[in-house]
């Protein structure tokens, strides 16, 4: 489970910049311009060298991205919709057209570039990949409201145990229900 309550504010993607990184041939990135730098929350420097799934969100199936690779592999262009992780726990939503780099005729890189999406789309697409982590993960998006005492009583209790505020919410689910 991921600590939901940083977990809502939505960065928006400007219409007028386009969010572009690069990776070598396993997904490490390679390069990123200032504006993936921006939104993702990072320092440029922070990206260079780390695998691409630095932004993955949790809420994305596995399958979208087994796709992606398939598709890079048969060496054709995957394009669809993702929504990433900020640095800061936050999200944005980006449109991707992610291909192969080609140097006479060798693929030596893959690159992506992405697009803002509107909030139908969004809507939308949360609404399908929420459907296909419950039928291929057999798991389920829940948002909790919880009592500021409560949330208090389980961070504190977090604090102490040196674990995460997840990991205490599981414990409990776990000793109550199994
Ligand atoms: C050029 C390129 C760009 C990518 N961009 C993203 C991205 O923005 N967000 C993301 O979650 N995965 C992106 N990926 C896919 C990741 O490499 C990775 O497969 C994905 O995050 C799933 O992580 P996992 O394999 O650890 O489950 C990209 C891959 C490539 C080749």
């Amino acid at each position: 489970m991921q600590t939901t309550y940083q977990m809502f504010t939505e960065t928006i993607v400007p219409s007028d910049e386009l969010i572009v990184s690069r990776t070598d041939l396993n997904g490490k990135i390679t390069y990123a311009n200032e504006t993936f730098a921006q939104i993702s929350g990072y320092e440029i420097d922070e990206l260079i060298g780390k695998p691409h799934n630095i932004v993955r969100h949790p809420d994305m199936p596995h399958s979208v991205f087994k796709t992606l690779w398939e598709t890079l592999e048969r060496g054709e262009m995957w394009k669809g919709y993702v929504k990433n992780l900020r640095k800061d726990d936050g999200y944005y939503w980006v449109y991707a057209e992610v291909s192969g780099v080609y140097k006479e005729g060798v693929l030596v890189e893959y690159k992506s570039l992405r697009a803002p999406m509107d909030d139908e789309m969004k809507a939308k697409m949360q609404r399908i990949y929420d459907e296909l982590k419950n039928k291929e993960e057999n798991i389920s998006r829940a948002v909790i409201y919880m009592q500021s005492d409560v949330v208090e009583k389980i961070e504190k209790l977090a604090h102490e145990k040196k674990r995460s505020p997840d990991d205490i919410i599981n414990e409990i689910l776990n000793d109550t229900l199994f």
